[in-house]
């Protein structure tokens, strides 16, 4: 096994978070608008619902004011057009997992996406980040191993680690190449609830020292790796977790909190450790399985 990847609490003997590195905060999102958007299968549990039920003019009026929520918040939002005829690609954290290198090279690590429908998703993505001077980085697969970016790749607040998530869309396999790429340890979650299918529906970091998690999501060895990193473990309610994706919130630089409207106890958790929390409406995005966190790709440099 490689030196930095983490699977139970005993691989993380000696390891400790005040010995990673810093990690530069993003400097702002990217973005796809809804053009296309639609549920056309049920990759997911949200999905089977609401096969040809989203009201487009809603989405985008949600996603303009999601978009206006960002600027608010001081976060710079980019937009990249959307493709014709790929109704997920607004989902933008899937198709790559962004990052800096050690050394200050910005990297964006190109998706292998578990769904044929997806695939196409990430040539519009490269040609946007070769544009902005990434370093665009491709997984060695043998053609089956799935990896979908930010949805199940999460870097701790302001930290050199990565939180890995796999059990339903990414292969375990393919952290070996992310912990290679972006020369940074990974911490694996195993997935084992369909609902949450990828770790940014249950795992929400806060600030360095909390995160947000719906425990069920997660098998027991997992568990201990969260509860044994962070200080500060808040759980989400079922109902918040499952009809409003409460912890598919995204925190901007450990200040201003963007969450689905109605989760009212995560919401408050958030406010008593002193955030700023700002309640949008994403739920046309909902019916397909994605909120706040996962319709922006973070940017840095
Ligand atoms: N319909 C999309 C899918 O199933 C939703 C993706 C949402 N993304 C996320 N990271 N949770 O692939």
């Amino acid at each position: 096994m490689s030196a930095n990847l983490y699977r139970v609490l005993g691989d993380l003997k000696g390891f400790s978070l005040r010995n990673c590195p810093p990690m530069s905060e993003p400097s702002g999102v990217l973005m796809c608008p809804p053009e296309y958007f639609q549920v056309l299968s049920a990759k997911n549990p949200y999905m089977a619902r609401h096969i040809g039920d989203v009201n487009r003019d809603k989405a985008q009026k949600q996603w303009d004011d999601l978009v206006a929520a960002f600027a608010a918040a001081g976060c710079n939002v980019s937009v990249i057009a959307a493709t014709p005829g790929l109704e997920d690609m607004v989902f933008a954290a899937n198709s790559s997992l962004t990052g800096t290198r050690p050394d200050g090279e910005k990297v964006a690590l190109i998706s292998s996406m578990r769904h044929a429908s997806r695939r196409r998703e990430t040539e519009a993505f490269e040609v946007w980040y070769e544009a902005h001077g990434y370093r665009v980085a491709r997984l060695k697969s043998g053609g089956h191993e799935a990896f979908e970016g930010s949805g199940d790749a999460v870097w701790h607040p302001g930290k050199r680690l990565i939180w890995g998530g796999h059990g339903f869309r990414t292969d375990p396999a393919m952290f070996e190449q992310v912990a290679e790429i972006f020369k940074t340890p990974v911490i694996q979650l195993k997935l084992v609830n369909e609902r949450f299918y990828h770790l940014d529906t249950c795992f929400c970091p806060l600030t360095p020292e909390a995160v947000l998690i719906y425990p069920s999501a997660f098998d027991a060895a997992s568990l201990e790796l969260i509860l044994k990193i962070f200080p500060v473990v808040v759980t989400v309610s079922e109902a918040d977790a499952v009809s409003r994706m409460a912890c598919n919130a995204t925190v901007w630089r450990s200040k201003t909190a963007l969450i689905q409207k109605g989760s009212d106890a995560a919401a408050g958790h958030m406010r008593a450790m002193g955030l700023d929390v700002v309640e949008v409406d994403t739920s046309e995005f909902v019916k397909s399985g994605g909120s706040v966190y996962c319709l922006k790709q973070s940017l840095f440099g």
